[in-house]
């Protein structure tokens, strides 16, 4: 119950869903927080339940200013050791139904914020004495998602600016992780219908939903002295989703490699097996 104890964690996007637990999982850990988020009665009323430890501000992460408040926030509270970059926005379409509009709201909230915010947190963090930041990314991340071209393309740019900013900030002792979760169940999932969500499940091993606890259980261990050596890597919380995906995509069609580069199709080669 002390992974976390002494340290100041800022999480945006910590109102609901996966930043709410987060907040509790780093309370309970020993942590103090600072909750930022544009949902203010949410905030508030979250960091009303957590007591002492905790404090919301209002914190839209598309604007440099706020983030300025957040760190003085944590400032005040005696230091910065941690930043989730938790805050984002999920509005599938696919390609030929994105417009510009749609894609630049993408990359404001999902790409913009947690660039902003990783600069923010550098000079109180390292003079803190060093830190951890873990940027909330997706499985959508990792490969294409389907119908979610804005979304895609912000988690796979977060995904590669975690790899720059850990080698950039090592020699400042600030390791950088992205996390990449499948379907958690938050309201964020509500903008698809059920049978799309229970057609999305097919797809994951472990056939459920990971739950926002899950998630905070690995964001305690990477902003943990635990998780010391562990920076620029980027961990899947999917129920297996990612380990699977390269069947669909013809990596794990049963094949070999040397068949699948030749272009011997499985009855072709099971044939010539029985011949030998
Ligand atoms: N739920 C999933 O299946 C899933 C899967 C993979 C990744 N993720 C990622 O996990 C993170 C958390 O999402 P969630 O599942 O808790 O969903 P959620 O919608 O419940 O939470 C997102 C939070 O971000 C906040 N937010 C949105 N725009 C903001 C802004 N401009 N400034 C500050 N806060 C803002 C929202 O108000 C909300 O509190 C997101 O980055 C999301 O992309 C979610």
């Amino acid at each position: 119950m002390d992974r976390l104890q002494g340290k100041i964690i800022l999480i945006s996007g910590g109102a609901r869903g996966q930043g709410a637990a987060e907040a509790r999982a780093c309370i309970a850990e020993g942590a103090r927080v600072v909750i930022g988020d544009v949902l203010d009665d949410q905030g508030q009323a979250l960091a009303r339940q957590l007591g002492n430890g905790a404090v919301y501000v209002h914190h839209d992460v598309t604007k440099e200013a706020d983030w300025d408040a957040a760190v003085k926030a944590a400032e005040a509270m005696g230091g910065l050791h941690g930043l989730v970059n938790n805050a984002g926005i999920y509005r599938p379409a696919r390609l030929m139904e994105t417009d510009a509009a749609l894609f630049e709201a993408h990359m404001r909230v999902n790409q913009l914020g947690p660039f902003l915010g990783m600069k923010a947190v550098v000079p109180l963090m390292e003079k803190s004495g060093g830190g951890s930041i873990a940027n909330i990314s997706s499985t959508a991340g990792l490969r294409g998602s389907p119908g979610a071209m804005a979304y895609s393309a912000t988690k796979w740019a977060l995904r590669g600016m975690t790899k720059a900013a850990a080698v950039d900030l090592a020699p400042r002792k600030i390791r950088v992780n992205s996390i990449h979760p499948g379907p958690i169940d938050t309201e964020m999932l509500s903008v698809r219908t059920p049978e799309q969500n229970a057609a999305r499940l097919q797809l994951v091993p472990m056939k459920r939903m990971g739950t926002a606890e899950e998630i905070a259980n690995l964001v305690v261990y990477l902003l943990s002295d635990e998780s010391g050596y562990v920076t620029g890597a980027e961990v899947a919380i999917d129920g297996g989703g990612d380990a699977v995906a390269g069947r669909a995509h013809g990596a794990g069609d049963g094949r070999s490699p040397v068949e699948r580069r030749t272009g011997r199709d499985k009855a072709v080669a099971r044939a010539s097996r029985r011949r030998l």
